[in-house]
């Protein structure tokens, strides 16, 4: 029903509004030529690449690929998801439009109630003597930053927004459900009671609920509104309302746990910060954080709770697409307390070390087990395999080597304890480096660092089966470095030389026609690059990435050149090229797991 009614609305915005215009309002735009041209508010530059088209109703930037029409346009600039962005269209060009999935009646009712406690706390807080002002200024937050975040105070009368409520007529009714009133023998009374109170507010600036906080000791510490029509803990999160335009920026969300936190954080400059309001963080919430950006960094408190927390948060997070890190603090309990003590260059440090989801969990588990102990080693062993097993072969790899290394177990051991003890690793022995004595260890990591784990895997591909040379061959692009092309020359020769039906490799043969350097790259792979009976697995793994790698070269030079046909205002080549773009993206997104 709303389907239609949301489709003839966008026809109708669609005929009435020019693009020009909308975007117009909000960034500089001069003609030139067919189009218009300004500055792209999407990214950082100087000259502008960002182009409008009126006859197409498109705007394309062709310095960050942002591209669409004017409904993409409002969507991205002022970070509303579709319905938003139409209803705030509909509304600028008058069209007849109610987003029945967003509000009726009643919610709007509801919201104005909670707007107005909000000003009745407000002013208390402002424009009065209060304990609640002198409770945040010694708690170290500024004006601007109360004002900003809209705090409030409830003073410690019983009634004081009772009486304020009905003095505007409102029904009791509504304000006990919104849990702003309480009633108790046919009286009722005020449920928040001197507490600095923080409004919580939508990503449409909806006042849906309150968070109270006791001034100093006492129990509860913070008093929340209870779930209402408009208030569902799980959906929302603290400070997005606030912050969505800075996350959207720096394409990550602090996440931390507290209210303090996030107007801490907030004054000291860190503003792409949110809070899960004192839940463990939901499906929902992930949700919407994944729609402003994927990259979650998980900064709660350091003590068991917010450890365990973190934990849970991580996993939620990777099952709703998002990229999760965790942040640990250092020093303090929370992240209030140590950007207040050390700052915040301090707190970006901290960001910058922030462990991904794999490092992490294998952190927790290290803490857990005393790798000392040969038993120990081996259950915390056994744990870590279920975190790899997780991962493709590629990305296990990383981790099985700086395993290895850390806890002294043999990488073999380790590719044993991931994919159960049934399998058989490959069989490969090493021939002795003979020409050169004895293996130099430094020498020959040095020498393997040069080349990419892409090329070590489809070499080891290429020497274990023919099959799968014949595959590789058609990527020879992919060696890029002189060794690895040298190795896959001789690799070549040596299949050329062989009979149809005999095609195997003669590793002896191979290293006599290789130098040094070549020979102890290829030691390595032998010895060192498992596959774990998943050859098929890895070659599309390092086929796909080697492809999208070469996309996106192909993606920078294209900007690049179309870059300069805009500076050159040569319309046809842009035309060209930005057809090109698109394509090769499309491809991109195809390609794209
Ligand atoms: P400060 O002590 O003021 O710095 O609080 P905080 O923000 O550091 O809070 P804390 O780490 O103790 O708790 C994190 C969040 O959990 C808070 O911001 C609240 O949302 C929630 N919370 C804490 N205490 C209570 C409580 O007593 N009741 C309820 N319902 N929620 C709480
Ligand atoms: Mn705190």
């Amino acid at each position: 029903m709303s389907e239609s009614f949301h489709d003839n609305a966008v026809e109708e915005i669609k005929s009435r509004c020019n693009i020009v215009d909308v975007i117009g309002q909000v960034v500089s735009l001069k003609k030139m030529g067919n189009n218009f041209k300004g500055v792209c508010p999407f990214h950082n530059e100087k000259t502008p690449s960002f182009v409008v088209s009126e006859p197409k109703q498109i705007f394309t930037c062709f310095g960050c690929g942002a591209t669409g029409d004017v409904f993409e346009f409002v969507k991205r600039y002022y970070n509303l998801d579709f319905p938003s962005a139409v209803e705030r269209l509909a509304k600028e060009y008058q069209v007849d439009y109610s987003n029945h999935f967003h509000d009726d009646g009643k919610k709007e009712l509801y919201y104005q109630i909670n707007r107005e406690a909000a000003t009745f706390f407000y002013k208390a807080f402002t424009q009065t003597q209060n304990e609640g002002l002198s409770y945040m200024r010694n708690r170290g937050m500024e004006p601007e930053t109360l004002k900003r975040f809209g705090i409030g105070y409830a003073d410690e009368q019983w009634d004081s927004l009772y009486k304020h409520f009905m003095s505007k007529n409102v029904d009791v009714k509504i304000l006990i459900e919104l849990g702003l009133i309480s009633e108790s023998k046919g009286k009722y009374y005020d449920k928040f009671r001197n507490r600095v109170m923080f409004p919580i507010i939508n990503t449409r600036g909806k006042v849906i609920g309150f968070g109270g906080r006791i001034l100093g000791e006492g129990s509860p510490k913070y008093l929340n509104s209870q779930e209402s029509a408009v208030f569902m803990k799980k959906n929302n999160l603290y400070g997005l309302n606030i912050s969505r335009q800075e996350i959207s920026k720096e394409n990550y969300t602090i996440l931390v746990e507290g209210y303090m936190d996030v107007i801490s954080l907030y004054q000291s400059g860190i503003r792409n910060v949110a809070a899960s309001l004192g839940t463990a963080l939901t499906e929902n919430q992930a949700k919407m954080l994944r729609r402003y950006s994927k990259n979650v960094v998980l900064s709660y408190d350091a003590d068991n709770a917010g450890r365990a927390a973190a934990l849970r948060g991580i996993e939620v997070l990777r099952k709703e697409g998002c990229k999760a890190k965790v942040l640990h603090i250092s020093d303090g309990k929370d992240p209030d307390e140590f950007v207040r003590k050390k700052g915040k260059d301090a707190f970006k440090s901290l960001i910058q070390q922030s462990l991904g989801y794999v490092d992490y969990k294998i952190e927790n588990l290290k803490n857990r087990y005393n790798l000392d102990s040969y038993e120990e080693s081996i259950e915390f062993l056994k744990e870590t395999a279920v975190v790899l097993r997780e991962l493709g072969p590629v990305e296990a790899d990383v981790y099985i080597k700086k395993l290895a290394n850390e806890i002294k177990i043999s990488e073999n051991a380790i590719r044993l304890e991931i994919n159960g003890n049934n399998t058989q690793v490959e069989p490969i022995t090493t021939p002795p480096l003979s020409k050169y004595g004895e293996s130099d260890r430094k020498a020959q990591q040095d020498f393997s660092m040069s080349i990419s784990l892409i090329e070590k895997n489809l070499i080891k591909l290429m020497i274990l089966d023919y099959k799968y040379y014949e595959i590789i061959s058609n990527y020879e692009r992919v060696f890029k470095t002189d060794y690895a092309k040298n190795i896959w020359k001789a690799i070549t020769e040596l299949y050329e030389e062989n009979e149809v039906d005999e095609k195997e490799i003669d590793l002896k043969k191979l290293q006599d026609g290789l130098e040094i350097a070549e020979v102890s790259i290829l030691t390595d792979i032998i010895d060192n690059v498992q596959l774990a009976d998943k050859e098929e697995q890895v070659l599309m793994e390092c086929i796909n990435k080697f492809e999208w790698e070469e996309l996106t070269e192909k993606e920078n030079s294209l900007l690049t050149r179309l870059s300069m046909a805009d500076e050159e205002e040569n319309q046809e080549t842009i035309k060209v090229l930005t057809e090109e773009l698109m394509e090769l993206q499309r491809k991109k997104l195809g390609g794209d797991k």
